[in-house]
């Protein structure tokens, strides 16, 4: 699909961001895990999510909706799952096909997953090394690094590992292998990467140890059934919030969306830019905390961004992008390797596709250095990658003339309702 975005002579209201994509994952997978029925509502209903609840099916796990968010899981512990008749698909999920691989780990049975063009190629060695280490047999191409995956599991034995990258799914498919395995799993990350998993195992009743960046968890422990109320996707939300700053006669406010402060991290660099940002937490679900953001039209400066704060806001620089091409000086953004392993190899599609539009970026083999100056329309791809395609429609808005998005229809892998929510603040 084409998607035509002319620039916005405003940009105000408020609106709430669909359910938290991370924490909807997670709550469908360890809901499959539990014994007995979970209830989780806010589920995102977007591709990725939905490929998670496809597997899990295939898998013989009984799930009704999601009807207006709402999905009923019926289950009855690890044992409970069956060998699949048929290839799993995992979509566009890198999550999906990572914490599967976690739980599969542990199954006696024989799995085949694969996924779209993107999830083919992207690095599923670092899952697959370390649960080889706890027992799981798992093939695929170049030595089980690429899917299309195979897997038999058994019982595992636990390991003590040093994650070689923050990567919260894969330190979750390691925490799922080590809740199935005899004895004390211990997961050690480089730099606190989203921690989702940990906050939802505690409150579904999982004794685990969090010492800094060392986790331990105790093998063979129950999960009990839960309801769950997802907050809203702050990484959804980020793409309004960064319209909202780069735009001139913007105000706008969010509602219900996630402010655990290991996703938060573009709030920190935006108020850092000199953005007109107010954040107030309101309450806690299910260990997560929520709460209301105001952004107003802002004049933005560059910054230099790097270290721990790249794992908080990962997921947020292809906005971020957006916000520093048309920031006053230079951006420069380090340590960010990972981009190149995401939907799209981000360093480059954001150079391409943002180059086109009049920015001024360079890369490097970590990050990029942009230089704050005007946009203009152009006609843009979104390499099927969801993030890239809503930044683009985030530049769209701010720059001169016509910008049209080639392969927009990929925003339904994370935000379904982006046009419709875009609308209502443009109205
Ligand atoms: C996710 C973790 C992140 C993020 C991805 C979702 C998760 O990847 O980029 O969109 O739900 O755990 P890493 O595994 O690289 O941290």
């Amino acid at each position: 699909m084409d998607l035509v975005i002319r620039p916005t002579l405003h940009l105000r209201g408020e609106f709430s961001p669909p359910g938290d994509k991370s924490i909807s994952h997670r709550a469908a997978i360890f809901a499959a895990l539990a014994d007995g029925t979970s209830e989780i509502s806010g589920f995102l209903e977007a591709e990725d999510c939905l490929s998670t609840l496809n597997c899990l099916k295939a898998l013989g796990v009984e799930i009704e909706g999601p009807r207006e968010g709402k999905v009923k899981v019926y289950a009855h512990g690890p044992e409970g799952l069956k060998e699949p008749e048929d290839v799993l698909y995992a979509g566009n999920s890198g999550t999906t096909m990572r914490f599967l691989l976690g739980v599969l780990a542990a199954q006696p049975f024989y799995t085949v997953i694969t996924g779209d063009r993107s999830l083919r190629r992207r690095p599923m060695a670092r899952v697959a090394d370390p649960l080889r280490q706890m027992g799981a047999q798992i093939w695929g191409r170049e030595g089980g690094n690429l899917a299309p995956l195979s897997i038999k599991g058994g019982n595992l034995r636990p390991i003590e590992y040093n994650l070689p990258v923050a990567s919260a799914q894969v330190k979750s498919a390691l925490l799922l292998a080590g809740l199935q395995a005899e004895g004390e799993t211990v997961v050690r990350e480089p730099a606190p990467a989203r921690d989702h998993t940990e906050r939802m195992l505690k409150y579904c009743g999982v004794k685990l140890k969090k010492e800094d960046l060392r986790i331990t968890i105790y093998g063979r422990q129950r999960i009990e059934p839960f309801k769950i109320s997802v907050p809203g996707d702050f990484s959804a939300a980020a793409f309004f919030l960064v319209a909202a700053c780069i735009h001139p006669r913007a105000e706008i406010v969010v509602h219900n969306v996630g402010l655990n402060p290991t996703r938060t991290g573009l709030l920190t660099v935006l108020q850092d830019m000199g953005a007109d940002i107010e954040v107030v937490q309101q309450g806690e679900s299910a260990g997560e905390p929520y709460g209301v953001i105001k952004a107003r039209s802002s004049s933005l400066k560059g910054t230099k961004i790097g270290g721990a704060l790249i794992p908080r806001l990962i997921d947020e620089i292809p906005v971020l992008a957006v916000a520093a091409a048309v920031a006053q000086g230079s951006t420069v953004i380090r340590d960010a390797a990972e981009l190149k392993v995401k939907e799209s190899d981000r360093i480059t599609t954001l150079a391409v596709e943002l180059r086109k539009m009049g920015a001024k970026i360079e890369t490097l083999p970590d990050g990029m250095i942009l230089e704050g100056g005007n946009l203009k329309g152009a006609v843009v791809d979104s390499h099927g990658d969801h993030r890239l395609a809503m930044a683009l429609a985030v530049a769209g808005l701010v720059a001169e003339g016509e910008t049209v998005i080639r392969g927009a229809e990929c925003m339904n892998v994370s935000y379904p309702g982006f046009l419709a929510d875009l609308g209502a603040l443009t109205k």
